[in-house]
């Protein structure tokens, strides 16, 4: 069976240097080797965690996709989609929520410096704390265990979320039995997880040292080179590439042999000015192709949406099914067709008969209505049977209800069977009588 490669970039920025090296470059690569399945998506649900700009959000989602097509990323070999068009994620992550413990979310590294970060400043402890946040392991648990990944490639921070997942996908599999969820493997690049930024920490939005892919253009990305920090050396003075974020930048990009020539030079006085610019030029001979590709596809968003909406259909065709069976696993699903009781209704009362026998010794019976109130009552019978056949000739077809006088009287035939009270007028006798007739009809529908 292939692997399936799952991976999700959340969708509140622009992709920088970082991004392309430590994620798109190789999940793309992965995408393209015999026997695997990729599944590459657009974190857009995530970003509502940490963003509320709504046109940020519409804006780095087009620029995410568009990113990972002009990388190469082909469409129709993998399965490239928005997570917000997959309404099974939702779904699921309210299934696993209600098998996730508590205390493990506690626990999560985003939430715990989120916490610490109030504590320390004298705050409440989850002031401005969203549940959104507190809940992030479980959205991207469901994001994974909705198409069953074996392989997670990410970032380091963000392994114990799949460890997280792994968790909570067992404790599902063991709490309803059976073999629903995979359990994801974390996958860190080693060698290119943590590209340095300017300042030679690693390169993150949140340092604010980062060198744009391919917004801005070729400008901006030299601008942002020219501000790569180096030491103090004056050009013709020997230069240690090893170690310093230039070269390792350089190094993301170059083969061992460029890469050696490269530190060569440097060791030989070679100004950063100069390799300032060797950089950019190795850069742009990368770059320059997809960011022409990159710049085509965000001057047509309509294709890019078609290209999600096909992607989305791909991603449903397998989420579907498996939320089927996991609902009918926790009990949602359709309910089997129960053989079908006959619709006795126990609990409400109905008119009926109720039979006794007078002191001379003959039988009668009494027909009363749901509530108990005597509606009619029997001439007397010789024996029990002679009255159940009255009773049973009344819920027949033959039954005639009809007014006499003050009274109404239910008879077959000529047979008078049965006579109400008297009462005072012509229309509470009506009224008893239509009242009777239902009664009658009550008890043949029943039968
Ligand atoms: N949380 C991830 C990040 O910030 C993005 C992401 C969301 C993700 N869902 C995922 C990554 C599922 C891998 C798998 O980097």
């Amino acid at each position: 069976m292939n692997t399936r490669v799952l991976t999700g970039i959340t969708t509140t920025g622009t992709p920088h240097l970082g991004n392309y090296v430590g994620a798109i470059r190789p999940a793309v690569h992965e995408s393209t080797q015999e026997g695997v399945d990729a599944f590459f998506f657009m974190a857009d649900y995530h970003a509502l965690i940490k963003c509320d700009d709504p046109a940020r959000v519409q804006r780095s989602r087009l620029e995410i996709a568009a990113t990972w097509l002009a990388a190469g990323l082909d469409p129709a070999r993998t399965t490239f989609y928005q997570q917000s068009d997959i309404p099974e994620i939702p779904e699921l992550t309210w299934l696993l929520t209600c098998v996730t413990a508590k205390g493990l979310l506690n626990r999560a590294h985003a939430y715990k410096a989120a916490v610490d970060k109030n504590t320390e400043s004298g705050e409440d402890a989850d002031a401005g704390i969203t549940a959104g946040l507190y809940m992030y392991p479980v959205l991207m648990a469901a994001d994974i265990l909705a198409f069953n990944a074996n392989k997670v490639p990410v970032g380091r921070d963000q392994v114990q979320h799949i460890e997280m997942a792994r968790d909570i996908a067992q404790r599902f599999n063991h709490l309803y039995d059976g073999d629903f969820f995979t359990l994801p493997e974390a996958h860190v690049e080693a060698h290119v997880a943590t590209l340095p930024g300017l300042d030679g920490r690693k390169m993150s939005k949140s340092y604010d040292n980062t060198i744009p892919l391919f917004e801005g253009g070729p400008k901006r990305m030299r601008e942002a080179i020219s501000r790569i920090v180096t030491d103090s050396r004056e050009p013709g003075e020997p230069k240690q590439a090893e170690g310093t974020a230039l070269f390792t930048i350089y190094q993301a990009f170059a083969s061992a042999d460029e890469g050696a020539a490269f530190a060569d030079a440097l060791k030989g006085g070679m100004a950063w000015g100069e390799a300032k610019k060797q950089l950019f030029e190795r850069l742009e001979r990368d770059v320059a192709p997809m960011r022409e590709h990159y710049d085509a596809l965000m001057a047509r968003p309509d294709e890019i949406a078609d290209v999600l909406r096909d992607g989305a259909k791909k991603a449903r065709a397998q989420a579907t099914p498996l939320l089927e069976r996991l609902r009918e696993a926790v009990g949602l699903g359709q309910a089997k067709p129960a053989p079908v009781k006959k619709a006795k209704k126990k609990a409400a009362k109905r008119a009926r008969f109720v039979s006794f026998r007078e002191a001379d010794g003959k039988f009668h019976f009494r027909f009363v209505d749901a509530d108990g109130a005597e509606l009619a009552l029997s001439r007397g019978f010789d024996d029990p049977k002679a009255a159940g056949m009255a009773t049973r000739a009344l819920m027949g077809a033959e039954a005639i209800v009809q007014a006499r006088d003050k009274v109404f009287v239910l008879s077959v035939g000529d047979d008078v069977l049965a006579e109400s009270p008297a009462y005072a007028d012509p229309a509470a006798r009506d009224d008893a009588m239509a009242r009777a007739r239902q009664a009658l009809a009550s008890l043949a529908d029943a039968d």
